[in-house]
C-alpha cells in the first residue's frame, strides 16, 4: 500500500503534544494499511465528512457483541481500510498492566490487525483499531487460548464495567472498587456477551465522591464510595497545614503563588454546609451536617480522612442527551455496605431489582434513566423496595399534579353522578 499525500495531517505533527499522526506514520513502516488510514483521514479533513459506511455487523460465534464492524466508503482508493473493524478487549480493573501482557497483546495485534489501538475506550475497554472479518475468529481464538483474555461488551447489553483505582493507590477509597468491578464483570459475563436488554447498561464504581471514573455521569448504575460516621482527624497535621509544613491539596496549586495557606478561607468558608469551625487551633466538624463532599479532605489529605464506617451510595440512570436529554444518575440507595466476604451479594440484589423491572418495562432503546422519567421516580423507588426519604430529591415538586392511589383516598375513585346530582343542581 503506497503512501498518500497528507498535507493537512502533516500540520498536526507540529507542536509539543504527542502527535497521533507521527505515531501512525511510524506504525505504517511495519503495517502499510496505516498509510490508508492516514489517506482516508486526510480525505475526510479535506471533504469535512466521514468516509466510513453506515454501520457494520460482525462478531464471533457465541457472542452478540464485542466487535464494531466498519467499512470504508472508498475501498478502491484505500484498500488497507476496506474492512476496519474495532475489537474491544475487556481491560483489567483500573488498567494496571505488566509489560509481558502488553507485549502479548501487541504481538497478537501485529499478527491480526493494523497495529493501531486506543488505550483505552471511554467505557474502559482496550480497543484494537482495524482488522478484517476473516481475522476475527483466529484473533479471538488466540486471545482466549493464549492470552486468557476476553472481549468487552457492545450492543444492548451490559457494557464493560470500569472503576477508579480505588484502594490500589488512593487513601480515600471507601470500597475496593477493583474487587467489585472484577467480581461483577465475571458474575455477569452472560449479560456482557449476549445482548438481552432493551438498551445498553453500564456499571461504574468510584471509591469516593471525587468520582475519578465519573460514574455519576457515565453509568446507568453508579456505585460511589462514602462513609457514615465521623471524618477522621489528626489535629497535629491540621496545625502542620496552618504552619505551612505541608502544602494544601497535596501541592496541586504549586504552579502559582496563591499566598500562605488560610484554613478559614480555603476550607471553613468553602464547606458547602458550613459545618466546620476552629476552636483555638483545633479543627471541629459537625459531622451530622457534613454531606461528605470531600473538599476539606482534598485540601488537607494528611490531616483528614474519610470515616471508618464505609460503604457506597447507589445512583441510577445517567445517560447522554439522546433521546430526551442528558441525565446524571439519581440517588437511589444512600448507603449500602459493600462486602467482598459475601461476594457483593447486596449490590447484586440491587442490580437485579433494576434489571427485572427494566427488562420488562423498558421500551425498545430506552435507557433506564428514561424509563425512570417515563414511569416516575416514586414508581421506580417502589420497584427498588427502598423507603422514600427526603434524600431522594433535591427539592420537593412545585406543581400540584399529584397522583393518589385508589386506596389512599377515602371512598376510592368509584363515584355515582346521580348521587352528586342529589346535592347539586343540573
Ligand atoms: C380569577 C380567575 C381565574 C384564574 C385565577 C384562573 C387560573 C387558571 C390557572 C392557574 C390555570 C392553569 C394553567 C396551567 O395549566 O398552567 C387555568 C387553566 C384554565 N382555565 Fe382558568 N382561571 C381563571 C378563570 C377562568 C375562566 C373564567 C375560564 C373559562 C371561562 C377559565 C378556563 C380555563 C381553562 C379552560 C384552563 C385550562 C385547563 C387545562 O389546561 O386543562 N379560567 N386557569
Ligand atoms: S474516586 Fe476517590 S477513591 Fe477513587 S481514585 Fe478518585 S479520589 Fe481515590
Ligand atoms: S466533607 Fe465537605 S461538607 Fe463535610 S466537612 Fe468537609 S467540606 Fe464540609
Amino acid at each position: 500500500m503506497p503512501k498518500h499525500e497528507t498535507p493537512l495531517l502533516d500540520e498536526l505533527e507540529k507542536g509539543p503534544w504527542p502527535s497521533f499522526v507521527t505515531d501512525l506514520k511510524r506504525q505504517a513502516e511495519t503495517k502499510p494499511e496505516c498509510w490508508d488510514i492516514l489517506g482516508q483521514l486526510e480525505l475526510s479533513f479535506k471533504d469535512r465528512i466521514t468516509h466510513w459506511k453506515h454501520g457494520g455487523i460482525v462478531g464471533v460465534f457465541g457472542y452478540g457483541g464485542g466487535i464494531v464492524g466498519r467499512y470504508s466508503d472508498s475501498p478502491k482508493e484505500f484498500p488497507g481500510v476496506a474492512h476496519f473493524h474495532t475489537v474491544r478487549l475487556n481491560q483489567p480493573s483500573s488498567k494496571f498492566y505488566g509489560t509481558k501482557k502488553l507485549r502479548e497483546i501487541c504481538d497478537l495485534w501485529e499478527k491480526y490487525g493494523s497495529g493501531m489501538t486506543n488505550m483505552h475506550g471511554s467505557t474502559g475497554d482496550l480497543v484494537l483499531l482495524g482488522t478484517t472479518t476473516p481475522n476475527l475468529e483466529p484473533l479471538f481464538y488466540d486471545l482466549t487460548h493464549d492470552l486468557n483474555m476476553d472481549l468487552g461488551g457492545s450492543g444492548s447489553n451490559l457494557r464493560t464495567p470500569a472503576c477508579c483505582l480505588g484502594k490500589a493507590r488512593c487513601e480515600w477509597s471507601c470500597i475496593d472498587t477493583q474487587a467489585l468491578c472484577h467480581h461483577l464483570t465475571m458474575h455477569y459475563q452472560d449479560e456482557i456477551h449476549r445482548p438481552a436488554f432493551p438498551y445498553k447498561f453500564k456499571f461504574k464504581m468510584s471509591g469516593c465522591p471525587n468520582d475519578c471514573v465519573a460514574a455519576i455521569a457515565r453509568s446507568d448504575f453508579a456505585v460511589i464510595g462514602t462513609w457514615r460516621d465521623d471524618i477522621r482527624m489528626d489535629q497535629d497535621a491540621v496545625k502542620g497545614y496552618i504552619n505551612g509544613d505541608f502544602p494544601a491539596n497535596g501541592g496541586s496549586h504549586a504552579g502559582r503563588d496563591w499566598g500562605k495557606f488560610n484554613i478559614k478561607k480555603e476550607v471553613l468558608d468553602l464547606c458547602p454546609t458550613n459545618c466546620m469551625w476552629m476552636e483555638g487551633d483545633e479543627l471541629k466538624i459537625d459531622n451530622s451536617e457534613c454531606t461528605r463532599c470531600m473538599h476539606c479532605i482534598n485540601v488537607m489529605p494528611r490531616a483528614l480522612r474519610p470515616g471508618a464506617d464505609q460503604g457506597a451510595t447507589i445512583c441510577v440512570g445517567a445517560k447522554a442527551p439522546i433521546l430526551d436529554g442528558a441525565q446524571f444518575a439519581t440517588m437511589t440507595i444512600p448507603f449500602l455496605k459493600i462486602d467482598p466476604e459475601t461476594e457483593f451479594e447486596a449490590v447484586i440484589e440491587v442490580i437485579e431489582k433494576i434489571w427485572d423491572w427494566w427488562m420488562e418495562v423498558g421500551k425498545n432503546r430506552e435507557r433506564v434513566g428514561e424509563t425512570i422519567m417515563r414511569v416516575g421516580l416514586p414508581t421506580f423507588l417502589k420497584v427498588m423496595e427502598v423507603d422514600i426519604i427526603p434524600q431522594h430529591v433535591r427539592e420537593p415538586r412545585s406543581n400540584p399534579y399529584v397522583f393518589w392511589q385508589d386506596e389512599e383516598v377515602p371512598g376510592g375513585f368509584e363515584r355515582d353522578v346521580i348521587e352528586f346530582r342529589k346535592k347539586h343542581a343540573q
